[in-house]
């Protein structure tokens, strides 16, 4: 008996140990699990759903967006991981559309999500912070100065609300206001905190917007349903994402200008106004032919120094100029100009080498100036005509940024200074009036001649 007894117990003992493992094993696994998902959510049925750890994030995008729908506050979508998502897979979209209590588009894997909010169509409701803050959510407000109302005349530009952040349960939803400003474009103000700001409120280095101040066109918005919910987005996405990506505002120096101005009077005869005027209306023309062909182009030579240095046009400059990289040149411009009544007046140089064209207008000159870029800098030439000698202008390499002259959206280098320096020295602050293009500027090379058998293809005069 005693004999049949022990091999049944140790029999028992060794089942119950192996269910204890394997269920410890199971239980490992299960946590295992768990833990992966609420990182990174799953993928069921083809379709990302977020579980347990997501549903905070949830319950804060529905009580913001209920907050929003209750005081109307006119946002629309611009957190860039949720739009991409909208990009990458159009049926996330159409899925998304129907109404279902899952968050697959609003919850991204980030902690934050963006709207812009139109500041135009808004007005401050403090009913709206109190909602929120009953509702729990925690608020910091950034503001800045107002840019519409700074000038040369006068600097005191009035704060006005550039950010709103808002907290709860570690997640956060930024919303950030986009003023609509002269040239007929949405600028939104760098998010800067103030010295007693809570530095730890947000991750703020990590938001999509706010290191620069931006600018947008005004996009055409949808209302579609993201996740059940009404929410308000670019039409095109694609368009937007790529505005995005090029958006850095700069703001012109006007207290510098004002400085240069008290040094240097400006020039108020009739003929500097005349000149101004005009320069401005070929400037608004060139912008809106290139920006028909989708050809990007900035600010060059002294049309950008009188940007930058006095926030205007130099008077005595007597051109306007552009600069256009060449990968972006097109035979359609010399045409679409010509049709916008500005007959081309020359062409200088090639495709692959120093292209340069020039055209008249009204008792002004738009100068196009094609940049070539190298290793580690970017030039553009020059011709004389008479002599067939070429030139080159180097810059050190540089971005391209936004920014407003004469109530125009434009481009300019981001690198201004630098791109300033190197075509006029460091004195570029100190007005010249003689300036020989061949010898004055710092950074021309000559560079060779023209072959005599190109010269009817590569110096072309009007
Ligand atoms: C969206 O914008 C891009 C330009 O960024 C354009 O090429 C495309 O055709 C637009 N799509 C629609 C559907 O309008």
């Amino acid at each position: 008996m005693a004999g049949g007894l022990m091999p049944r117990l140790n029999k028992n003992a060794v089942l119950a140990l192996l269910i204890a493992s394997s269920s410890v094993f199971l239980l490992f696994q299960l946590y295992y699990y768990r833990q992966h998902v609420s990182q990174n959510g799953t993928h069921l049925f083809g379709r990302t759903v977020h579980l347990s750890g997501k549903d905070s994030q949830w319950k804060v995008v529905k009580k913001f967006m209920g907050l929003v729908h209750k005081y109307n506050l006119p946002v629309f979508l611009v957190d860039t991981a949720s739009l991409g998502l909208l990009t990458q897979d159009s049926a996330l979209l159409r899925e998304s559309s129907i109404s279902h209590p899952q968050c697959t588009v609003l919850c991204t894997h980030r902690d934050f999500l963006t709207f812009a909010l139109l500041g135009n169509l808004w007005k401050y409701d403090v009913g709206f912070v109190s909602a929120a803050e009953e509702k729990g959510f925690e608020l910091l407000e950034v503001r800045g100065k107002d840019p519409r109302l700074v000038s040369m005349d006068d600097l005191s530009g009035k704060e006005i609300p550039l950010h709103f952040l808002y907290r709860l349960h570690g997640y956060f939803v930024h919303v950030v206001v986009l003023y609509e400003r002269s040239g007929n474009y949405l600028w939104h103000g760098h998010l800067r905190l103030k010295p007693n700001m809570d530095r730890k409120f947000a991750p703020f280095r990590r938001l999509d917007y706010g290191r620069n101040a931006g600018s947008y066109d005004r996009p055409e918005l949808v209302l579609t349903t993201l996740d059940g919910l009404d929410v308000r987005i670019p039409r095109n996405i694609t368009r937007f994402l790529t505005e995005y990506s090029q958006a850095q505002f700069l703001e012109c120096r006007y207290k510098e200008a004002r400085s240069f101005f008290q040094l240097y009077p400006d020039d108020v005869s009739p003929e500097a106004m005349d000149f101004r005027m005009k320069a401005k209306a070929l400037l608004h023309l060139a912008a809106r032919t290139l920006t028909e062909l989708q050809v990007p182009f900035w600010l060059s030579s002294g049309t950008c120094l009188g940007w930058f240095r006095q926030c205007s046009i130099i008077p005595y400059s007597k051109d306007v100029d552009l600069g256009i990289w060449i990968k972006d040149y097109t035979p359609d411009i010399i045409q679409a100009f010509q049709k916008a009544g500005l007959p081309l007046k020359h062409k200088f140089g090639k495709v692959d080498d120093s292209l340069e064209l020039s055209f008249q207008g009204l008792d002004v000159k738009l100068d196009i100036f094609f940049f070539y870029e190298d290793t580690d800098i970017v030039w553009n030439g020059g011709t004389q005509a008479k002599s067939g000698k070429k030139f080159k202008y180097v810059f050190p390499k540089f971005s391209l940024c936004w920014t407003e002259l004469l109530e125009l959206k434009v481009r300019v280098p981001c690198e201004a200074v630098d791109y300033l320096t190197a075509n006029y020295g460091p004195t570029w602050n100190t007005p010249i009036k003689t300036w020989d293009w061949k010898s004055s500027p710092p950074n021309v090379q000559e560079n060779g001649l023209w072959p005599v058998k190109d010269w009817d293809d590569v110096i072309q005069v009007y």
